[in-house]
């Protein structure tokens, strides 16, 4: 095997960010350089400790959290204890973390983490709010140069917004934050909504992570059956849309994904519009590429990788 690839993780778990996290640790392509935790589904008190909580029932206490941005860059906290529970995880309680919170503050581990290694060797993966990105790029904008890819789950076009009509969470939470990402030049992969409502935790896909019999297998199990009510009501649809996860299997397996390189971009001042991601993909406008925007997904593939991998924790 060639050598592990460097990722940084910058994640509000979330029972999806969750199950990125595990997916990520259960991976033996993946270096996870470490964890850097921001407000979004829940405030950040909440999502340091689930990111460790996480580690910890992986069995990975020695992984680096940090601590980053408790709010978007120019509005208040928007949290989705709807979809998630008043803790992010609800639906498994697993024990408060002993591992430590590293001192650094999340976007200062970005920035000296990216001078330190190879430029184009660390990618990072977002799946929550962008405010830890973007501080990071406005703080030293020499690291965009250094980022080999930004693989992020955020956005929706076909599948319009979960959030507001237009706008899916992650961006709408912070689309100042957004829109410097989208415009750091950086090379970047979205999965949006429209390839993650196809990632759906069906009756059978569920019994197969609880039929693993592992304590991770469980958890996962109840962390799904958990934010599914919320999902099946609200789409009527045979499960939840497993989101973040589509980030890491899309660095393990490219070829489960299809998708456009075509120009996105964000709004930030819309009337009804904020956060959404304007997405050229019938490529009308002329404007330059600047993300890979995923459109669809071999489902049954992307479960049987992540059910197997989830196996080996
Ligand atoms: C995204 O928002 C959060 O609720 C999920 O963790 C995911 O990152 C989906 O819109
Ligand atoms: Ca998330």
């Amino acid at each position: 095997m060639s050598q592990p690839r460097k990722i940084i993780i910058d994640t509000d778990p979330g029972q999806d960010d969750a199950v990125a996290i595990l997916l990520a640790l259960a991976s033996p392509e993946i270096d996870l350089l470490g964890i850097t935790c921001v407000a979004g589904n829940v405030p950040l008190a909440l999502t340091r400790d689930n990111a460790r909580k996480v580690c910890e029932l992986a069995g990975r206490p020695d992984v680096k959290v940090f601590a980053g941005c408790d709010r978007p860059l120019e509005r208040a906290l928007v949290t989705a204890e709807h979809v998630h529970g008043k803790t992010g995880l609800d639906g498994a309680d697993l024990p408060a973390p002993k591992m430590p919170l590293q001192g650094a503050h999340a976007a200062d581990f970005l920035i000296e983490t990216l001078r330190r290694e190879p430029p184009g060797s660390v990618t990072l993966v977002a799946i929550g709010p962008l405010t830890n990105l973007a501080t990071a790029l406005r703080r030293a904008p020499d690291i965009a140069a250094r980022i080999g890819r930004i693989v992020l789950m955020g956005g929706a076009y076909f599948e319009v917004g979960n959030i507001t009509p237009a706008a899916e969470f992650n961006i709408y939470v912070d689309p100042e934050a957004a829109a410097i990402v989208f415009g750091a030049g950086v090379p970047l992969v979205v999965a949006p909504l429209d390839v993650t409502h196809k990632a759906l935790v069906t009756a059978p896909r569920l019994a197969a992570f609880r039929a693993l019999g592992t304590e991770v297998g469980a958890t996962v199990a109840a962390w799904t059956d958990f934010f599914e009510r919320f999902d099946k009501e609200k789409y009527a649809s045979p499960g939840a849309p497993l989101h973040d996860p589509c980030t890491i299997a899309w660095l393990l397996h490219p070829d489960l994904f299809t998708g456009r390189e075509i120009n996105v971009e964000i709004e930030t001042a819309g009337t009804h519009t904020t956060g959404m991601t304007v997405a050229d993909w019938w490529r009308v406008t002329g404007r330059p590429a600047n993300a890979l925007f995923l459109g669809d997904v071999d489902a049954d593939g992307f479960f049987s990788l992540l059910t197997e991998r989830l196996s080996r924790l």
